[in-house]
């Protein structure tokens, strides 16, 4: 294992476990790689870990709630926190996942992960059937949800003498995803990428709307990976429940609800952009006129007018200067691939994602998704039924290799 990055900053968090001994080892391989180590141990950890022996092999001072007064940890949490470039916390304790999850900071490290707003792993060690309560497993999908990077226990014998899940991973597999994680080289860095998601909800009177069945996962995985790979990002979405990943903070999320207001967004930003993805599923039609009170159900028919709505892509397509990448979505019942081109053509496209709705499994409302990648070149490529982050990983790669970025 090693590093490409010149001595990233690593902090350790050590929490009161068997597994404690095991952050030696850690330590020790993350130094080797070339990064530079300082660790932070609960008071719990010092009953499985010497101070001399974490201090020795990071070759650093020991953070822990015993130096706060003379180190001044009320404002050391924070400087420690700005130093570090990646985070892990290993053995991380039912206990310490439960604080994490709902902002207790009562003591260094609880204190510390507050503070901390970048690459953060969690790896947990415990009882199986701690491991298995409903409390922990709720906890630990509120951290999976906010961006955390967790690195699942291992099944065998564990210290308590039984048998399953809740053994700390090895340190070999955690060092290895920290350094993978560190190496990601940021290919977008410098540009400025606009993204949109979710649908959009079209009033039909204070209380009604036409949307649709969009969820926002695919443009929210493509802002995420973008920034993940150092883009400066604008994400302009539609009404979604989706949260943003916390560490991410160089994505600028815009709340919009109706396509006049997402139109009028994407104009503002669309200049900036170096490359622009419009993957909401923007209402093509909305309501002539919007009613100020809520229809009453008098009549035994009721017709809405509707009016087309201004299609963006197409207007993008207009404007964009040749330094601009734009991308578009198509989705598609049939004819996919003729259609899919035409679309590219009309509304002079860089590059078109088709959605074919043939596969149930691909689409609107599904985790996953299959695509087929066509640019104005006419080069075509067929994608296999994924996750939605790795169908957004497959599209940024390709869009990368199509600017020569890597
Ligand atoms: N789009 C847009 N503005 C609209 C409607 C759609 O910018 N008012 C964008 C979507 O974000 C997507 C692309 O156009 O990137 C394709 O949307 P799609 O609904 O597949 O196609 P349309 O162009 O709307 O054509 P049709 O519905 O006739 O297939």
């Amino acid at each position: 294992m090693s590093i490409k990055n010149h001595n990233p900053k690593i902090l350790i968090g050590i929490t009161g476990g068997i597994a404690a001994y095991k952050s030696l080892t850690l330590i020790r391989l993350l130094v080797k790689a070339g990064c530079e180590v300082k660790v932070v141990a609960t008071q719990n950890a010092l009953q499985f870990v010497t101070p001399l022996t974490v201090e020795t092999i990071s070759q650093n001072k020991l953070y822990c709630d015993t130096f706060a007064p003379t180190e001044k940890f009320d404002v050391g949490h924070v400087a420690l926190a700005e130093w570090a470039d990646c985070m892990i916390v290993a053995p991380c304790s039912a206990n310490m996942v439960g604080k994490l999850a709902h902002g207790i900071a009562d003591d260094a490290l609880s204190t510390l992960l507050l503070a901390f707003n970048k690459i953060l792993f969690v790896a947990p060690a415990m009882n199986t059937n701690m491991y298995e309560h409903p409390a922990v497993q709720d906890n630990l999908r509120i951290l999976k949800q906010r961006g955390v990077r967790l690195i699942e226990p291992a099944s065998g014998f564990l210290a308590c003498g039984t048998q399953g899940k809740g053994r700390m991973e090895e340190p070999e597999i955690i060092a290895g995803k920290v350094l993978d994680a560190l190496n990601a080289s940021p290919i977008f860095s410098g540009r400025k990428v606009l993204v949109t998601a979710g649908p959009t909800y079209e009033p039909i009177d204070p209380v009604r709307f036409i949307g649709n069945h969009s969820s926002g996962l695919m443009g929210f995985q493509l802002a995420e990976q973008f920034a993940a790979l150092g883009a400066e990002v604008t994400l302009i979405t539609g009404p979604t429940q989706l949260q943003l990943q916390l560490q991410y903070r160089n994505i600028n999320r815009i709340d919009i609800v109706t396509a006049r207001e997402m139109c009028d967004s994407v104009f503002e930003h669309f200049p900036n952009s170096d490359i622009t993805v419009m993957a909401a599923a923007v209402a093509d039609y909305t309501p002539a006129t919007v009613a100020d009170k809520k229809i009453k159900k008098t009549e035994s028919q009721l017709s809405l007018e509707l009016q087309k709505t201004t299609d963006i892509l197409a207007e993008l397509g207009k404007v964009k200067t040749d330094t601009q990448y734009l991308v578009g979505f198509a989705l598609e019942t049939d004819h996919e691939i003729e259609n899919a081109k035409k679309k590219l053509q009309n509304k002079r496209l860089d590059l078109i994602v088709l959605n074919s709705l043939k596969n149930p499994k691909a689409g609107f409302k599904t985790p996953t998704n299959q695509i087929v990648l066509i640019t104005r070149e006419g080069k075509m490529v067929e994608g296999e039924l994924k996750g939605k982050e790795e169908v957004a990983k497959d599209i940024i790669h390709f869009v990368a290799r199509e600017l020569n970025l890597e």
